[in-house]
Order: structure tokens, then C-alpha cells, then sequence
């Protein structure tokens, strides 16, 4: 497509890119921590001359538009409208609507069916004990309108009407979430459709450009048969709840001038901060904290205070988060909200709104909190139950990857449980060795306190897996129409970390962009990044007697391969979360070793 390249003249890569990593010049070109992988030193570099980046650690470049995909997680042709809108170069004009991505459509019906909800609150009588209770929850107008809340009446199929009325085909409706098909529908009529959610108020899911991707809507009425408290959107290709942290539309020039971002729990708690001139403040709805959403938060802040629920639930999601937030380079404070004082944000502004502003000024550092709370836990005067305190604060301070502000803390922790410090050291180098043996996974957790990364030694395991990877690819490149088969199976975590990643990714965006692997397109992508013969390398892999493979054998081969890469990374996961599972049962979080063994279950 030649007029991407009227939009690449008009943007400056280094200027985009610098919106989400904070490159720094290094001679001619431009560095930074590389945001895709879990990384120390930077290793990313972008070149402003000839538009490109590159990541040197895990492998993945490209121009603006792989930039884009890969840290927006979009279709391509949503990274060359995101851009095109942003250089004012119009796209519609060589998009055609058949072309019309599924995103944009489900953008469109959404944002129809918002401003729906946002007039039948603001205007219709029957929403006027919806309108009472978000006066009664202290919500003024301005906020209602900011937020674009809404109310879904209490109907069948009102809304659903309403949009096929607008035009939109039953598919998108259902696609969208907003219309659920029943067991017996039938499109011809329209019989069997109804709308999700009925008797709500609907707050907008936005994403951080302001787009609403899709809502949560709180009952207003309990009934015994209303379900759940809050009912959101289901996963579609625009909505992703691991990725999206409510408010953030609206805070990240907040956040990124205080270098921090306020962690709530919920909807009422980010809208009610606001109200109350807390701009800071996003929330991430319900989950524990993802490494997605860690990866969007660092593009404004290094630090996060996080406020949990004041029961165990709140304080294990909590917890989950931490761990994430921890590994994936932030810096995390606690907010402890006083006793008394209400159980979240809302309840506490609501009272007093200075409570919450000095609970967030006196938040303290992740460590202190758990240091507080670990002394209170555990008997020290027992030298096993000292042992154990120890241990469990270890883990933490592993998870810290700055090696200074890492030994800080041990110090401190060996003053608190009056333990000389070097024996402390020598503690975390044992938890790390063991760390390491447990499997690969463990880098999440125990794995990143090495204090010398620069070479992990491979066991003799890990070694045959970097050889299957190299099979694997190898026969891909070799036999590029068979990759359509494995599309669907093949998942990221596979190649994390493994020199594979950025091929791996590139094939997937290659594919689907042309909806087929085309071997001279990744050859030349590959030259642009000056590795050319990563590709004939591949090609000129040794694989068994490679000249006689077939498609069908080698597609045979390539299914072996793949269960077997799945099964190590199963394993590796499955060793990984067992530690976690020990760690959460000594520590008594029994809902955390519940999530925990549900995923083992899973996987
Ligand atoms: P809470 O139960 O703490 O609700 O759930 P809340 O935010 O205080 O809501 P109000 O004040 O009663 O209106 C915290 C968050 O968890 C998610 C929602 O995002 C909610 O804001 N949640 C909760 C769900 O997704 N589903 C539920 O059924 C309940
Ligand atoms: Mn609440």
C-alpha cells in the first residue's frame, strides 16, 4: 500500500514512539527499555532517519505501523487508520467499506448504543429512579455527562430495536454483546433476541484514546434473578478487559505529570475521585491487575499506589496485582484506608473527602507494607516462624528489579527481623538457584533477582526446547503455506523470551494482514532490519532428512512439535504457579491459592 508512506512523511517516529517509552538519544539514533519484553538495559533502539525500530533483545521491529499494531494490539488496517487520522491524511479513500474492519463496525454500533443509554437517563421519565440514585450516590451532572453514563430500561429488546432500526445487521448487534441470541432465534424474524443488559446503569468502557469499546452496567433494583452486581461486555476483537483500566482516557495527562497513577477498584470509585478532583485515577475493573495493563500504565507513570477493598477479596485481587506490577517494573505504594473511615474510595470521599487525600499522601512503599504486615503475622521470637518470615519476604524483595533499591530493602528487613544482613543475602541467592532449577516460568517470579543476567545458563532441557523451537520455524520457512494450520494454536507465551518472538510476530502480522505467510515479504522485512540471513539460516537448517519432507509429513511434524513446545510451556507454568501456590498457603491466603490452583486446572 503506497500511501502509507504519505502518512510515515508526515508523522515523526521518534516523536510517536516517545508517547509510549521514553526514548533517549543515543548518537544517531534513539534507545529505551524495550516495552514488548521484560528487559534491564535497553536494548530498543529507534532509528529516526530511516523510520524503523528495532528491539536487539527479543527480536521484534518494524516502521510505525508494526509499532502501533504491536503496542496497541490492532489490525493493521486499524494502525493505518489510527495514524492516518493522526497525520490527517485520510484513509478512508483507499479502505474500502468492504474492507471495513470488524473493529470499526463494532465501534460504530457501540458508540450508537451509548449515546442511546446517555439520552434515555438524561430524558426519559422512565429513568427517573435511575436518575435519583446516582444523585443519591453524590454524582453531579458534569460527571454524568463526562463519563457519558447511562440507563438501560428495564425492556425486552428496546435497545435491540432500536439499533436494527439504525441499520445494524443482528450479527454485529450479537458480536457487540449488546443483543444476546437465544438457543432458538430466528434472524428472519428477530425472534429470540434480546438485550443484555435491562435495569442498568451503563457506564462506558473507554480505551485510552477516548473510544468506548464496550460498558459495564450496574443493577439498579436487586431481584433474586437480576445476576451478577455489575455485568460487563463480553471479550469481542474491540473489547479486551485485560487490557482497558477505566478512566484512563481521562487521567493519563494527570498521571504522567504526578509520575503517579491511583489504583481503585471499581467504576463508582475512579468517577467519584474525579468528581472530587482526584485526576490521577483509573481502575482496572474487577480483575486483578494484568500484565497488559502494567505495559499502558508505564507509558505515564513509574509509580502506582493501589487502594484495595477493605476485605480479603479486595486485599488478594490486591495482592495478584502487586506481583504483576512488581515483575513488570513499577513501583508500587499501598493505600490503607483508616478504619473505619468507609471500604473504597467512593464511601471514603463521600464522608470526607480529606481522609482519602491524606490516605493517598501517607501511601506507603509495597515493602513497608508488607514488612508491617509480615511482623504482625508471624511469632519471631520462633526461629522457624523467623525463617519462614523471612523466606516469604524474600520473594518479595526478588521481584524488586532494581538491584539498589533491592538491597535497601534487605537491609531494612534484616534490621526488622534482626537478622545480619549478609545471611540474608546468601538466602535470596539460594531462593534464586532454586528458582532457576523450578523452570523457566519462574523469571516472573523469583527468577528476575540474578544479580548477573547477562548469561542464563541453560540446562540441558531448556537447550532441547531452543533446538524445537529452531525446528519448528525452520520447517514454517521451508513450507510457509502450512503456517494457515497452526495459526490458532499458536500462542505468544510459547516464544517469550526465546530468540523466535519477533519472527514469530511478524509471520502473525504478515498473515494477517495478506491472510496468507508470504516468505519474499518477511524476507524483505527482515533485510530492513539488516538480519537478512535470519531467514537463510532457517532455511538452511538441518532437519532430520529435510530434503524428503513432504507437506504432509512436515505438516505431521509440525503438529508434534507444537504439542510438545505447548507441554513445556505447560510444565514450566505449572511449576511456576505451584510456588506461588506454597507462597500463598504460608502466607493463609486461602482465595489466592484458590485462583491459583484454578489456573493449573485450567492449563
Ligand atoms: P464492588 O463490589 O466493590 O463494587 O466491586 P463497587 O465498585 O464498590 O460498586 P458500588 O459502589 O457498590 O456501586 C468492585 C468492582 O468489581 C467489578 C466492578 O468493576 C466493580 O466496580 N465487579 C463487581 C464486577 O465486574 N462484577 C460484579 O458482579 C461485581
Ligand atoms: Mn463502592
Amino acid at each position: 500500500m503506497a500511501d502509507t508512506q504519505a502518512i510515515k512523511d508526515r508523522l515523526d517516529i521518534v516523536a510517536l514512539i516517545q508517547e509510549y517509552v521514553p526514548l533517549k538519544k543515543a548518537g544517531a539514533n534513539w534507545k529505551a527499555n524495550c516495552p514488548f519484553h521484560h528487559e534491564k538495559s535497553p536494548s530498543f533502539m529507534v532509528q529516526a532517519e530511516k523510520q524503523i525500530w528495532h528491539c536487539f533483545g527479543c527480536g521484534q521491529g518494524g516502521d510505525i505501523f508494526s509499532f502501533i499494531q504491536a503496542i496497541e494490539g490492532l489490525e493493521f488496517i486499524d494502525a493505518l487508520k489510527l495514524l492516518g487520522k493522526r497525520a490527517g491524511v485520510p484513509v478512508d479513500t483507499y479502505v474500502n467499506t468492504s474492507q471495513e474492519s470488524e473493529r470499526s463496525r463494532l465501534e460504530e454500533v457501540v458508540a450508537a448504543a451509548a449515546n442511546f443509554f446517555h439520552h434515555f437517563l438524561l430524558e426519559i421519565p422512565a429513568a427517573e429512579a435511575a436518575r435519583a440514585y446516582l444523585k443519591k450516590r453524590g454524582l453531579n451532572s458534569e460527571s454524568i455527562s463526562e463519563w457519558q453514563i447511562g440507563f438501560a430500561p428495564d425492556q425486552w429488546d428496546l435497545l435491540t430495536k432500536y439499533l436494527l432500526k439504525k441499520n445494524f445487521s443482528l450479527e454485529i448487534l450479537v458480536k457487540s454483546g449488546l443483543t444476546i441470541k437465544r438457543d432458538n432465534a430466528d434472524a428472519q424474524t428477530g425472534r429470540g433476541f434480546y438485550d443484555r443488559w435491562r435495569g442498568r446503569i451503563m457506564f462506558p468502557l473507554f480505551d485510552a484514546h477516548g473510544t468506548i469499546v464496550g460498558f459495564t452496567g450496574r443493577i439498579l433494583v436487586e431481584t433474586p434473578d437480576t445476576g451478577g452486581k455489575y455485568v460487563n461486555s463480553p471479550q469481542s476483537s474491540l473489547y479486551d478487559k485485560s487490557r482497558l483500566l477505566y478512566g484512563l482516557n481521562l487521567a493519563k495527562n494527570e498521571i504522567k505529570k504526578q509520575d503517579l497513577a491511583v489504583l481503585v477498584e471499581g467504576q463508582m470509585d475512579v468517577i467519584a475521585c474525579h468528581q472530587h478532583g482526584f485526576k490521577n485515577v483509573v481502575a482496572a475493573s474487577g480483575t486483578a491487575l494484568t500484565p497488559e495493563q502494567v505495559r499502558l500504565l508505564k507509558r505515564y507513570t513509574s509509580t502506582i499506589a493501589m487502594a484495595f477493598d477493605a476485605d480479603a477479596a479486595g486485599e488478594n485481587a490486591g495482592r495478584r496485582g502487586i506481583d504483576i506490577a512488581l515483575s513488570g517494573g513499577l513501583h508500587i505504594k499501598v493505600i490503607e484506608i483508616p478504619e473505619g473511615s468507609g471500604k473504597d474510595a467512593d464511601e471514603v470521599l463521600n464522608k470526607n473527602p480529606e481522609i482519602w487525600q491524606s490516605s493517598v499522601n501517607q501511601a506507603s512503599d509495597v515493602m513497608a507494607w508488607y514488612l508491617s504486615r509480615i511482623i504482625k503475622k508471624f511469632n519471631l521470637a520462633d526461629p522457624r516462624q523467623k525463617q519462614s518470615a523471612a523466606e516469604v519476604l524474600l520473594t518479595q524483595v526478588s521481584q524488586i528489579p532494581l538491584s539498589v533499591e533491592r538491597d535497601d530493602w534487605l537491609k531494612k528487613i534484616a534490621a526488622a527481623l534482626n537478622i545480619e544482613a549478609p545471611a540474608l543475602r546468601e538466602e535470596l541467592k539460594r531462593q534464586a538457584h532454586q528458582g532457576k532449577h523450578a523452570g523457566g516460568a519462574s523469571k516472573a517470579t523469583g527468577g528476575s533477582l540474578a544479580s548477573s543476567p547477562a548469561t542464563p545458563t541453560l540446562n540441558a532441557e531448556d537447550l532441547a526446547h531452543a533446538n524445537l523451537q529452531g525446528d519448528f520455524w525452520s520447517l514454517i520457512i521451508k513450507f510457509p503455506n502450512l503456517y494457515q494450520f497452526f495459526v490458532v494454536s499458536l500462542k505468544d507465551e510459547l516464544f517469550v523470551g526465546s530468540p523466535y518472538l519477533g519472527l514469530y510476530e511478524n509471520c502473525k502480522n504478515l498473515y494477517n494482514t495478506l491472510g496468507r505467510l508470504d516468505l519474499s515479504a518477511l524476507r524483505q522485512f527482515f533485510a530492513t532490519e539488516n538480519q537478512e540471513n535470519f531467514i537463510d539460516i532457517l532455511t538452511l537448517r538441518p532437519y532430520k532428512n529435510f530434503d524428503e519432507l513432504n507437506p504432509n509429513v512436515a505438516q505431521k511434524e509440525l503438529e508434534q512439535i507444537l504439542a510438545r513446545l505447548t507441554a513445556y510451556y505447560q510444565k514450566t507454568r505449572r511449576s511456576a504457579l505451584q510456588q506461588e501456590i506454597t507462597l500463598a498457603e504460608s502466607q493463609g491466603e486461602h482465595e489466592r491459592v484458590k485462583i491459583l490452583l484454578q489456573e493449573i486446572q485450567l492449563l
